[in-house]
């Protein structure tokens, strides 16, 4: 029996039993009493069903936001990382401040295909890498594993020697900070957006440091409030290169010790993506620092870069070392100058 073929009976029985109880037939003012109750139940139960159902389709569609969210957003800044790090018995206890990456024999399915097979790199401790590839190649992939929101279906993925694994959730998401394509912005003030990355007793020098550094000072003098502004749902009232420099400013208040960013210029003017290359050389020097793009002018200065071809490393070097050999590499380029 369906709920609607229920809910009549359940509405109009007990007046009739009621009616009855009292000795009298049912009127039919209690039966359109009834009906009238039975029409406003249904109005009601579709509404809420279709608030839920709604609710349920949004959420499954942001999942893969909300997890990048969850490790964006850390509760304190990276420079508190450390003292973390050093509680004893903690998994990450003991790693020095400078951390290395190391994908050892590390392997991928979905659903059965394969996309790396025994993927072995190593990403440098406190320098500026770069992991470069063709679309597909699986450079997403590697971003979304470093951020455990996959992990591997074979090999070992280590921070410092480390199983990532076995690094605490809470000590992971203080370590890494990372530059998606598309920044998650809270539809609250900006301050809010801001110190959702700070720790207890963050002290307001910090957050006009990071406004100025992220040259978002203009934009919030000129909006009303400043930085009570509000945002709007996920950051509509901000422009894409205005949401790009919220999250970066926020990743200065985050000050995490690993730092990943994925195809970040795709959305953005060249004048953002060039502030957001000078932070990440600057501002973060001395962290270990990934870029995932496409773009191969942004990286040419990286001190390390790692190409993907086809699910395996085809090479990894500088600049100048990977262009001077006939590969995969130099073929890149030869395709963006044609482009
Ligand atoms: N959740 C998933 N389920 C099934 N296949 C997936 C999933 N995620 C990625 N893939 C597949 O894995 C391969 C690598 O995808 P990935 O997103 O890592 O590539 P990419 O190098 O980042 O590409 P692009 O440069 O276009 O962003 C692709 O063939 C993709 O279709
Ligand atoms: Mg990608």
């Amino acid at each position: 029996m369906s709920l609607f073929s229920a809910v009549p009976i359940i509405v109009v029985v007990p007046q009739l039993l009621r009616a009855n109880a009292a000795g009298q037939p049912a009127t039919v003012s209690s039966l359109i009493g009834a009906t009238i109750s039975y029409v406003l139940f249904l109005q009601q139960f579709l509404h809420i069903y279709s608030i839920i159902y709604n609710f349920i389709q949004q959420a499954a569609l942001t999942a893969p936001s909300f997890q990048s969210l969850r490790m964006m957003l850390t509760p304190e800044p990276g420079k508190f990382a450390q003292i973390a790090l050093a509680k004893a018995g903690s998994p990450a206890a003991g790693l020095s401040p400078v951390l290395s990456i190391k994908f050892d024999g590390v392997s991928m399915h979905f659903n059965g295909r394969g996309i790396f097979e025994g993927l072995e790199f190593s990403i440098p401790g406190g320098k500026l890498s770069a992991i470069v590839g063709q679309s597909g190649s699986g450079k997403t992939t590697i971003f979304n594993l470093l951020l455990r929101l996959l992990d591997p279906t074979g090999g070992r993925i280590l921070i410092n020697d480390r199983l990532l694994e076995q690094i605490d959730e809470k000590q992971l998401k203080k370590l890494m900070g990372l530059i998606p394509q598309d920044p998650f912005i809270f539809n609250c003030s900006l301050r809010e957006n801001l110190l959702m990355a700070s720790a207890d007793g963050f002290d307001d020098t910090l957050l006009d440091r990071a406004v100025d550094l992220a040259q978002l000072r203009e934009f919030v003098e000129s909006r009303e409030g400043g930085l009570d502004f509000i945002a709007g749902h996920m950051g509509r009232n901000l422009s894409a290169g205005e949401k790009q420099r919220l999250a970066l400013a926020r990743l200065i208040v985050q000050d995490p010790e690993i730092i990943i960013c994925d195809e970040y210029t795709a959305n953005i003017d060249v004048k953002t993506a060039g502030l957001i290359h000078e932070v990440m050389r600057n501002e973060f020097s001395g962290r270990t620092r990934i870029i995932i793009t496409h773009q191969l002018y942004t990286i040419k200065g990286a001190d390390h870069i790692v190409v993907l071809d086809k699910g395996t490393i085809a090479q990894a070097g500088t600049h100048e070392e990977l262009f001077a050999q006939r590969g995969v590499y130099k073929d890149l380029w030869e395709l963006q100058k044609l482009t």
